[in-house]
């Protein structure tokens, strides 16, 4: 019998490629998003490279009863739900707008979830519940230090509100996956990270630059306590990371994990700088790429990367796809937006 995925956010970035995956894994996918930040041609693309024609429902999963009325329609085996808000500056300036968007909807999930029996959950976390760690690289017993935006509270409190769920209601599981930065885009090209605006993030915001969209990336910041003196992250392919879900929904299916409510940290291990990235970008597309160094962002921590040895040992899952190869889907995805 094929088991059924509910994929809240499913026509974002992480949605998408993840949708992709669970249907070449075997799985039914229905899709739900409220395209508040995401086109629905993300769901065309999933449904281009699948073959299949996926359900694609057009909810806010805040809007409790539009949010009930799919799962009387379907029926769930499991949910990953990726459904929120994400930019770290926004949430500092409308805190309101987080608070309620990231946890009335994860509230509403996991209600509907217990009164639906769909038992097994899948929550975005993200390293950034780590802050400024002492020790790197991370591990999932690292101390989850004071948030520093509203952004990261809703998502330690989410993994809370999980946590606390699971405990009380008897076969239900759940797992949160911190991400470290996902980067690069299926190899398709059909589908991609789409912001909206100025990219945040530093790899759209490269791929825009080779492009002539922006005129010139700022590093932020050259005199970090680093080799290069640029901050250092973790960056994670985004097919390498949607595999993360799958695995973790066998996990719950199958019965295999160790407690009710577990959490991976889904990274590659290794830190990367920023510098060191604009050059692997340049080398790989064979470009040259307009930069320069700027001050430093606030809010940004020196360093972070991931101990992946829990998700090695227990999930059987580890990144798979190099630097390089990412950065030419990067590249390969921005040329594709571009004929749009
Ligand atoms: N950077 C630049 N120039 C840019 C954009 C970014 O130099 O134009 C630098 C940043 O200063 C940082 C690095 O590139 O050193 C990565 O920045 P991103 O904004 O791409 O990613 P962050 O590590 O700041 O944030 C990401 C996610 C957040 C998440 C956080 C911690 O975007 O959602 O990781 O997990 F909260």
């Amino acid at each position: 019998m094929k088991r059924c995925v509910l994929v809240t956010g499913g026509a974002g970035y992480i949605g998408s490629h993840t949708a992709v995956e669970l249907v070449e894994a075997g799985y039914d996918v229905v899709l739900v998003d409220n395209l508040s930040n995401s086109d629905e041609l993300a769901v065309e693309g999933v449904r281009r490279i699948t073959g299949v024609e996926i359900p694609f429902e057009k909810v806010d999963c805040c809007d409790r009863e539009a949010f009930e009325q799919v799962f009387r329609k379907y029926r769930f085996d499991a949910v990953i739900h990726f459904a929120a808000s994400k930019a770290v500056g926004e949430s500092v300036e409308k805190p309101l707008k987080y608070y309620h968007n990231n946890i009335f909807s994860f509230v509403n999930l996991l209600e509907l979830a217990g009164e639906y029996n769909c038992p097994n959950i899948v929550f975005s976390s993200s390293a950034t519940v780590y802050g400024e760690a002492d020790v790197q690289p991370v591990t999932e017993l690292s101390p989850r230090k004071p948030a520093s935006s509203p952004y990261g509270n809703t998502k330690q409190m989410c993994e809370d509100i999980l946590r606390d769920t699971v405990a009380v209601n008897e076969g239900m599981k759940g797992i949160a996956l911190r991400y470290f930065n996902p980067f690069g885009a299926h190899p398709s090209a059909l589908i991609g990270e789409l912001p909206r605006g100025v990219p945040q993030n530093l790899v759209p915001y490269i791929t825009q630059t080779a492009a002539g969209i922006r005129e010139c990336l700022s590093v932020f910041g050259d005199d970090y306590d680093t080799p290069d003196g640029s901050c250092i992250r973790d960056y994670i392919d985004v097919v390498d990371l949607a595999r993360a879900h799958v695995v973790a929904i066998g996990r719950m299916i199958e019965g295999l994990n160790k407690e009710n409510f577990e959490i991976f940290n889904i990274g590659t291990g290794r830190g990367v700088s920023v510098l060191e990235l604009v050059r692997a970008f340049e080398r790989v597309n064979n470009l040259k790429l307009n930069y320069r160094i700027a001050p430093r962002r606030a809010g940004d921590i020196t360093l972070i990367w991931a101990d992946t040895t829990l998700a090695n040992n227990e999930l059987g899952w580890r990144a798979e796809r190099s630097l390089d190869e990412t950065l030419a889907t990067a590249w390969k995805w921005q040329q594709e937006v571009m004929k749009r």
